[in-house]
């Protein structure tokens, strides 16, 4: 099958890659504009794969010609830094990966989205809670979303939307983990945490989070499938800075047990404007495929903690 990655320099781009070319059969092309993804990432499949250097914000048509699937990832990945610029942004990228599927004849589209369109959240929340985004990178997910919903359904092409929770693990460049590992190894003796430490959510491994989508695409039929992608579990910032500072301990990247300072935060203790405080998706509709993480929250940070810390993609 041949196979189409936007995004696929990126962190969950990459071990997509890893795990999509185990079947010799599939045949990848990503198209990445480098961005945020490194291309010393896919370094290690150059071999067996196509790599485009291409914005797409500008029209990619050519390099979807054959292609039967489209993993659509391309997009600025941070909540904290949308604006209504990256909205349109990201809009157009997928109004433009649409068209070029349409006009190419693929036969199916897989978009990363995010918990984010829910808004403030409650527990458990299933995929047909109410989507009221309460930040820039929450609406312009949402609005993909719709847009690939009206091109699935107006071109029959099969669409599968993941709300994925807080992926996390090799490659990655940006969240909670990177960040406190980054700040750590500036200052070893304070490390600041953005909001009150409380905020409280489900992280799953990248490992666990291509499972799962793989699952959704390999037994479900639907035209259009929507999945919340995430962890049973959660854990807060608090914790996550407690795991960072003992595996960082142990690796002997810092000497001793730095301060905690916390700044506060904005609206009852929020990292910043817009970050939802608690969430935690219900995945029994993908559970019900077969899905079972198999790393929990806790096991999944640890884990994600010790790659990041050991593959080297810190810059001080
Ligand atoms: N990591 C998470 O926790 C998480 C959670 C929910 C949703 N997502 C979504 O998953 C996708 C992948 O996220 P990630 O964490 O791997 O981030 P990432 O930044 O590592 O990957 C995104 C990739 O898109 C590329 N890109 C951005 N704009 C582009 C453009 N105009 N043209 C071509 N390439 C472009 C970047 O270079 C990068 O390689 C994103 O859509 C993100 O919003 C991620």
């Amino acid at each position: 099958m041949k196979l189409l990655i936007t995004g696929g320099a990126g962190f969950i781009g990459s071990n997509l890659v890893e795990k999509l070319i185990e079947k010799t059969e599939n045949e990848i092309i990503i198209i990445d504009n480098l961005s945020g993804g490194r291309k010393e990432f896919i370094e290690p499949f150059l071999d067996k794969i196509k790599f485009h250097k291409v914005d797409l914000l500008n029209n990619a048509d050519k390099y979807f010609s054959g292609v039967e699937e489209v993993w659509h990832l391309a997009a600025n990945p941070n909540v904290k830094d949308s604006s209504p610029e990256t909205f349109f942004k990201d809009l157009k990228i997928t109004k433009n990966v649409l068209e070029s599927c349409k006009r190419n004849k693929v036969k199916r589209i897989l978009f990363t989205s995010s918990s984010t369109v829910y808004g403030e959240s409650k527990i458990n929340t299933p995929e047909n809670c109410e989507t009221k985004p309460i930040s820039f990178y929450g609406a312009t997910k949402l609005a993909c979303e719709s847009l690939i919903s009206t091109y699935c359904s107006l071109y029959k092409i099969q669409g599968f939307i993941f709300r994925l929770a807080n992926i996390i693990g090799k490659n990655s460049t940006h969240g909670v983990i990177y960040d406190f590992v980054q700040k750590l190894l500036k200052n070893e003796e304070e490390l600041e945490i953005l909001g009150d430490g409380t905020q409280t959510k489900s992280y799953l491994s990248v490992e666990d989070c291509i499972n799962g989508m793989l699952i959704a695409r390999d037994k479900s039929e639907n035209l259009i499938n929507i999945f919340n992608l995430g962890n049973k579990d959660w854990i807060n910032v608090k914790e996550i800075a407690e795991i960072v500072v003992e595996e960082m301990l142990v690796g002997g990247l810092i000497k001793e047990r730095p301060k905690f300072k916390f700044t506060g935060g904005v609206e009852g203790g929020r990292g910043w404007k817009g970050d939802v405080k608690e969430m935690l998706l219900d995945i029994s509709k993908l559970e019900k495929l077969g899905f079972r993480p198999k790393y929990n929250s806790k096991e999944s940070v640890r884990k994600s903690v010790k790659e990041t810390i050991h593959n080297k993609i810190i810059t001080v």
